[in-house]
C-alpha cells in the first residue's frame, strides 16, 4: 500500500517555518514585544530576578514566595561541581577559546550524572537545575585556570549571577555589577525559536539526552550571526578606536555589503525590545564605570546605521547593548557569549522538556540539485 504525503515546501533558512508549539515566550517582531508567558519582558527586566524568570518559563506561572525559596534553594543546592569536574578544567588548554571550554565541560558534566540517560520529565527537570546551577562555576573556573588563579567554588548563599561574579573575580560583588548581569541574564532566556534552540530541539527530539541537547545548543550559539555577536560588537568598537571614525568606518563597511554585527533580525523589524532596555543599562552603567565613551560610539553607530539602513526594518539587536554592558561589569570579551550560554539553558532546557511532552522527530528535507542516472566509473577511468 503506498501513502501519499503532503508536497514540502522549500523554505529557505526555515524563516517561514512553524515548526512546533510553545508556551514560552511570543514575539512580535513587527511592534518590537517580547513576552515570556505573556508578562512583557520590560516588567521582568525591571521587576523580577533570574531564578524568578527560569521558574516562570519552566513552571508557566510567577512563584509564590515559598515557590521562588525552594526553587532558589533547588538551584543552590546543585551549584557543587561533581569532584572529578575540577580536574577536567584544569585539562582544557590554557588558550582554548572559552565557548570551547564550555562546550567541552557542560558535555563532560553528563558523565557524572547517573540520571544522564534517565528520559523521565522528573530527571529531565533535574538535569536542568544541574546545568543551570552548574555551568556558571564552569565558566568562571575555566577563566581563573587559564589565568593560572587558583579554583574558587560556588557560593550556595548567593544568587546565580553574584555567584558566579564571586567565583569570577575572588570578591564579592557590588550590587550594582550583580544587578546588572541578573538583568542580563533575564533578557537572554529564552526567545522561541531561535538558531541554538532548534538545534537542541532537534537533538532532543531524537530521544538523544538533556547535555547531548544542551552541548549541540552551545555549539550552534558560538556563531556571530547568532550569541556570538556579542563579543563580534566589541572588537568592532575596538577597531573603529574613536567617535570621529565611526561614520566613515561604518559607511564603508555597508558599501562592501558587509554586516554590522548587533544589527538585525530575523523576527524583529522594529526596534529589539531587550536592546530598548538594555540601552537604557547599558548608558547608565558605562557612566557609572567610566565607560562613556563606548556608549556614544555605541549611540553614534546606532545612528548611522538608522540613517542607512534604518528602513530596511535593521535595527540594534540584544547583541549591541549587552556588549557595552558586559564591558562595564568588566568581563573579558571572550565571555560575553558565555554569559548567553548561563542564561539561555533556561530556554534550552523548557523547550526540550516542552517537546518531548509531546514529540515528534524533527526532521525536513533538503531539495536535492544535483545529477541523477550517472554511470559508476571505475576509478582507473576517471
Ligand atoms: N548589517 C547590515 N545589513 C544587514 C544586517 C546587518 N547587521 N543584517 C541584515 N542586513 C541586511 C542584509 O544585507 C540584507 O540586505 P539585502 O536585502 O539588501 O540583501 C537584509 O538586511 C536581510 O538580511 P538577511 O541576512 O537576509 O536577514 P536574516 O534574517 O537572514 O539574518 C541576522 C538575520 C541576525 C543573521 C542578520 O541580521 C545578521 O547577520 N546580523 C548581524 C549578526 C547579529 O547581530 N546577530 C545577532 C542576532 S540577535 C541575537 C542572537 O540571536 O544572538
Amino acid at each position: 500500500m503506498t501513502t501519499t504525503a503532503a508536497k514540502p515546501r522549500f523554505d529557505k533558512g526555515l524563516a517561514n517555518t512553524i515548526a512546533s508549539e510553545s508556551a514560552m515566550s511570543w514575539i512580535d517582531g513587527q511592534e518590537g514585544v517580547l513576552e515570556y508567558v505573556g508578562i512583557d519582558i520590560d516588567a521582568l527586566a525591571r521587576n523580577s530576578t533570574f531564578e524568578e524568570t527560569v521558574f516562570l518559563l519552566w513552571r508557566r506561572k510567577l512563584p509564590t514566595a515559598g515557590e521562588l525559596e525552594a526553587f532558589s534553594a533547588l538551584i543552590r543546592g546543585e551549584y557543587a561541581l561533581p569532584e572529578p569536574m575540577w580536574d577536567i578544567i584544569r585539562g582544557v588548554p590554557a588558550d582554548a577559546g572559552p565557548m570551547h571550554a564550555v562546550r567541552t565541560l557542560v558535555s563532560a558534566l553528563a558523565l557524572f550524572d547517573p540520571e544522564a540517560d534517565d528520559p523521565s520529565l522528573e530527571a529531565n527537570e533535574r538535569k536542568g537545575i544541574r546545568l543551570l546551577a552548574r555551568t556558571p562555576s564552569l565558566i568562571a573556573n575555566f577563566d581563573r585556570h587559564r589565568n593560572g588563579r587558583d579554583f574558587i567554588k560556588p557560593d550556595k548563599s548567593l544568587d546565580v549571577a553574584s555567584s558566579f561574579l564571586a567565583m569570577l573575580n575572588g570578591e564579592r560583588p557590588t550590587e550594582t555589577m550583580a544587578k546588572a548581569l541578573d538583568v542580563c541574564l533575564i533578557l537572554h532566556a529564552d526567545h522561541g525559536f531561535n538558531a541554538s534552540t532548534f538545534a537542541g530541539l532537534v537533538t532532543i527530539s531524537t530521544l538523544s539526552d538533556m547535555y547531548s541537547a544542551v552541548t549541540t545548543a552551545i555549539g550552534t550559539l558560538k556563531g556571530p550571526l547568532h550569541g556570538g555577536a556579542n563579543e563580534a560588537v566589541m572588537h568592532l568598537l575596538d577597531e573603529i578606536g574613536g567617535i570621529d571614525k565611526v561614520e566613515p568606518f561604518i559607511r564603508a563597511k555597508l558599501d562592501r555589503k558587509e554586516k554590522v554585527m548587533g544589527f538585525g533580525h530575523r523576527v524583529y523589524k522594529a526596534y529589539d525590545p531587550r536592546a530598548t532596555y538594555l540601552k537604557t543599562f547599558a548608558k547608565k552603567l558605562a557612566e557609572d564605570t567610566g565607560n562613556q565613551g563606548l556608549y556614544e560610539m555605541s549611540n553614534r553607530i546606532e545612528q548611522i546605521m538608522h540613517e542607512a539602513v534604518g528602513s530596511k526594518g535593521i535595527h540594534p539587536n540584544v547583541d549591541f547593548y549587552s556588549a557595552t554592558t558586559y564591558y562595564s561589569i568588566g568581563l573579558a570579551i571572550d565571555l560575553f557569549t558565555p554569559m548567553f550560554v548561563m542564561s539561555r539553558i533556561a530556554g534550552w532546557v523548557g523547550h526540550c522538556i516542552e517537546q518531548l511532552s509531546d514529540n515528534r522527530l524533527i526532521r525536513p528535507r533538503c531539495e536535492y540539485i544535483g545529477p541523477h542516472q550517472q554511470p559508476y566509473v571505475p576509478i582507473a577511468d576517471r
